[in-house]
């Protein structure tokens, strides 16, 4: 199985410090125990019970985080595809493996949410069709692999994809370090809804440096790293807002204006029910600082606690 910490033995020396630090979290301080192993947990959840809006007393922000169960099962397959298509070219064997683990777990998220997407918004009168196939358009051709035959150009388009990737991974990686560290439970959110997107956000946080890794294996360099991301935060901010518009406007039971609809989330943020997106799309700018390394987000012992506690993850087979 894949090991997180120290699976970057293929770069260079300089890219490599964080992992010579046994027992120390980017976080600053919090003990991480011993290197963790990656790997997929056959998560299943019931959602018979599950209301639409899954937050009492934040219905907004609940349709706003439920766009992700539209948006992910497209964007994760896609990762899935990529890193299929990339793996074979990895000559090193222990980041061959963090991608395999990698693989396992996006391929578990894509699932999950998609049965979620159908069983709660769906049965609750949300038809994601119109918003799937733009997802399957922008996923499957947009992003689809060169039809060049030539293996450079062939090579070129999968190393920009994957950090495309890596840059994606970074902002999985600040919302998962969100799903740890919220008050859902406090204010009486949706057991299942909750676990499943803490056992996400947990393993986004878990394999955050997966990505980057693989992306520098292929081609290193800060041009290309940079490009990425001012391709990335864009759209994913475009597709986030676009599948909030396609909910809400499907919502029969909520009839708000654009400023209640402002408020809602205000409302959310200072609870800490909801991330701030503002802020998140300003913490994409770490990712511009020459020496970024993903570890800096987030605590891999918190998220290990998690999974080893995820009524889900303890429940899967
Ligand atoms: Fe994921
Ligand atoms: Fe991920």
């Amino acid at each position: 199985m894949a090991t997180v910490r120290g699976h970057r033995a293929g770069l260079p020396a300089t890219r490599a410090r964080h992992t010579d630090r046994p027992g120390h979290d980017a976080t600053g301080g919090d003990t991480v125990p011993g290197a963790v192993e990656l790997h997929a947990r056959n998560v299943s959840f019931d959602w018979a019970d599950t209301p639409l809006h899954w937050i009492p007393g934040h219905p907004v922000c609940a349709n706003y985080i439920s766009v992700l169960n539209m948006l992910l099962p497209e964007g994760e397959r896609w990762f899935v595809r990529t890193f299929n298509e990339a793996l074979p070219l990895v000559k090193d064997a222990e980041l061959a493996s963090a991608m395999r683990g990698f693989i396992g777990q996006e391929a578990m998220h894509a699932e999950t949410h998609d049965k979620a997407l159908w069983e709660v918004l769906e049965r609750h009168g949300i038809d994601p069709r119109p918003y799937q196939l733009q997802m399957e358009w922008v996923f499957r051709k947009i992003l689809a692999p060169t039809d060049s035959s030539d293996p450079r150009a062939q090579q070129k388009h999968l190393v920009e994809r994957l950090w495309l990737i890596a840059a994606i991974e970074h902002f999985t990686a600040i919302l998962g370090d969100f799903a740890l560290n919220n008050r859902w439970t406090d204010v009486g959110a949706d057991p299942n809804m909750v676990d499943m997107f803490t056992w996400h956000g947990a393993e986004e946080v878990e394999h955050r440096c997966v990505a980057h890794d693989v992306a520098t294996y292929f081609a290193d360099g800060y041009f290309r790293r940079a490009r990425a991301m001012l391709v990335v935060t864009p759209l994913l901010l475009l597709l986030i807002r676009r599948g909030f518009v396609f909910i809400m406007a499907q919502d029969q039971t909520l009839s708000l204006n654009r400023f209640q609809r402002s408020l809602a989330i205000w409302r959310g943020v200072r609870a800490t029910v909801m991330p701030n997106m503002f802020a998140t799309a300003y913490q994409s700018f770490s990712y511009f600082r020459p020496g970024f390394y993903p570890d800096e987000i987030g605590s891999t012992a918190q998220a290990v606690a998690y999974l080893a506690s995820s009524p889900a993850a303890r429940r899967a087979p």
